[in-house]
């Protein structure tokens, strides 16, 4: 599999067809068991996060991937503990894509709607300005109106030039944004193309998009 220079690229495929796992591994949370992940021609396979991210590869995790006790503005100083330059200008950035952020930029992350959180997780992940960011699941249990605003800063995100990956149950919500896709069955690649491709691919239509 592969994502391009400022690619939007969808991961769709069942529960259990490992597409968390994909993301777990590509971001080095999971060692392969063969093959290998290479960014910009360099063979990143079995370094840790904490060296990943230093790649400008950011991940979002499906779960846990806020720090609901600390408020809005505590995460995006954690997204950029890292950083030793002043990153003033990134939160600004930050807050542009999502205007709610600045908003609640003093409040507890935990106490913000689940689509508000999502939006934590996101701007903590672009702290570090990364070339790719890896999304899985942004919109899991949000309401339908809150899965199409998710949608829109990730392509928002995308203009701003950067890659992404993303993992979403609302695959055909997520292909209408993708350049290209895959799709993920019992841990294999089944199917890859344009994302267009699969929209009008019948049997990619039937078995995994809802007919
Ligand atoms: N390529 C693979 N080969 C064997 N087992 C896998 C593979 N990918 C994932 N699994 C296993 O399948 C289970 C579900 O994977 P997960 O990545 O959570 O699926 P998804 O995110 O698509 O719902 C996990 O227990 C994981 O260890
Ligand atoms: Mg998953």
């Amino acid at each position: 599999m592969e994502v391009r220079e400022e690619e939007v690229v969808s991961i769709i495929g069942p529960n259990g067809s490992g597409k968390s796992t994909l993301m777990k591994t590509i971001f080095g949370l999971l060692k392969p068991m063969e093959g290998k992940v290479c960014w910009n021609e360099e063979d990143i396979s079995g370094l840790k996060p904490n060296q990943i991210v230093r790649k400008q590869m950011s991940y979002v995790p499906q779960t846990s991937n806020i720090f609901q006790s600390l408020t809005v503005t505590e995460n995006l100083n954690m997204g950029a503990f890292i950083r030793e330059d002043d990153y003033s200008d990134r939160i600004r950035e930050i807050f542009e894509i999502f205007p709610q952020l600045e908003e609640y930029r003093n409040q507890y992350a935990g106490k913000l709607s689940g689509g508000e959180q999502q939006m934590v997780a996101m701007g903590r992940a672009l702290m570090l300005e990364p070339t790719i960011l890896l999304l899985d699941e942004p919109s899991a249990g949000l309401a339908p109106n809150l899965v199409d605003m998710i949608l829109e800063r990730v392509e928002e995100i995308n203009r701003t030039g950067v890659a992404l990956l993303i993992v979403e149950q609302n695959a055909k919500d997520a292909l209408e944004i993708s350049d290209r896709g895959y799709v993920l069955a019992m841990g294999r690649k089944e199917y890859e193309d344009t994302a267009q491709g699969l929209l009008d691919n019948e049997e990619v239509g039937e078995l995994y998009l809802g007919g």
